[in-house]
């Protein structure tokens, strides 16, 4: 997607940090921006810093107060979105997320639930959610849309690897990636694009996102206290400013990366991100003759040994949509 000017952008998360600095950015660019966010004073004050960095009009930035997690309340929220702006996002960013820290053998149920919820289902929702809606608005054929459409989420540095302390939230991370992945595979055919930012470490409120854990999900299993807020609240302040982060992604989806990591990493990180990928490499590249005999195996079914599984006569192929899903591109073929 090149062409912001005009369109319609929903953020989410966006009243603080990253989601909000995303918002600023895609203003500044001439889009009418969505802006959603659990806390309301937040979006209050979001929505004049909006308009005062991009100049747009209070009539170009819609704030929405609710829980990402709540499927009713997302989808009444991408109705109001789309009754006020005209029409579905031609932009997606979801950013909003939380984090909580703590030996993983000590996370409770309320722990993994919070984390992933925020982080991993609000990213759900919001794809199933417009998804459909962006496909039948702006999606077109043979990998040209009728307008520019795109799909991004925040994730983290974090979901390229686990650790013993940040378990629930690289577990979400890095299905976000993999999410993301897959929608950047199956957009591509009407057009559209996704991307997902990677970001190490950013100067936000994330460090304060115990104080707003909901009353339901509060039986932690770690240590929370004024004191670790505050810890994490001064790493954070040495992290990427949102706007400079928003560019780097404004960046990768006007090139159509799927992944976009905005840093210079410690080398302590990237020696772990190496290790990590030189396992996977080494199971793949010592394994010769497992692949031999699974290329034999696969020789000797009906099907061509690689890109795709031939169909039995008379049989279906699995992996079709349901055939009233009118705007699904009926000249996709699953491959897996
Ligand atoms: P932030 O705390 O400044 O902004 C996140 C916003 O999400 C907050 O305004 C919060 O109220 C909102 N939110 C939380 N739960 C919600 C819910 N259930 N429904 C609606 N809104 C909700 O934090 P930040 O750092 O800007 O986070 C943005 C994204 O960046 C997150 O996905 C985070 O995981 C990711 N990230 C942050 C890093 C950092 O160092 N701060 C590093 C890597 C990734």
């Amino acid at each position: 997607m090149k062409d912001f000017k005009g369109k319609i952008a929903f953020i989410t998360g966006g009243a603080s940090g990253a989601g909000l600095g995303q918002a600023k950015l895609f203003a500044k660019a001439g889009m009418k921006v969505a802006i959603t966010d659990v806390r309301q004073d937040a979006l209050h004050s979001a929505v004049s810093e909006i308009i005062e960095y991009s100049g747009c009009t209070a009539a170009d930035v819609l704030p929405l107060c609710f829980d990402l997690t709540d499927r009713k309340a997302y989808t009444a929220a991408a109705d109001a979105a789309e009754r006020i702006f005209g029409g579905p996002p031609h932009l997606l960013i979801q950013t909003a997320g939380v984090n909580s820290f703590g030996p993983i053998e000590a996370s409770t149920f309320d722990d993994f639930d919070w984390v992933m919820g925020v982080c991993l289902d609000h990213v759900v929702n919001g794809l199933i959610i417009f998804v459909p809606r962006m496909i039948r608005a702006y999606g077109g054929k043979d990998g040209v849309p009728r307008e520019e459409f795109h799909v991004a989420a925040t994730s983290s540095m974090g979901a390229f690897m686990g650790g013993a302390g940040t378990g629930p939230y690289s577990a979400a991370k890095s299905a976000v990636n993999n999410l993301m992945y897959s929608y950047a595979m199956a957009l591509r055919p009407y057009g559209g694009g996704s991307t997902v930012l990677c970001p190490a470490n950013i100067n936000s409120n994330i460090g304060n996102a115990e104080r707003f854990r909901p009353e339901h999900l509060r039986n932690t299993g770690y240590h929370i206290s004024e004191g670790t807020m505050a810890h994490l609240n001064s790493i954070h302040a040495g992290g990427i400013d949102p706007i400079e982060l928003a560019e780097y992604l404004k960046e990768g989806i006007e090139n159509g990366r799927i992944i976009v990591m905005p840093f210079g990493a410690p080398e302590e990180w990237i020696k772990m991100l190496r290790d990590n990928h030189a396992t996977i490499e080494d199971y793949a590249l010592t394994t010769e003759e497992r692949n031999k005999r699974m290329e034999e195996r696969m020789a000797n079914r009906a099907g061509p040994p690689r890109g795709g599984w031939a169909v039995p006569e008379g049989a279906e192929a699995f992996g079709g949509a349901r055939k009233d899903l009118d705007y699904i591109d009926p000249s996709r073929i699953p491959k897996y």
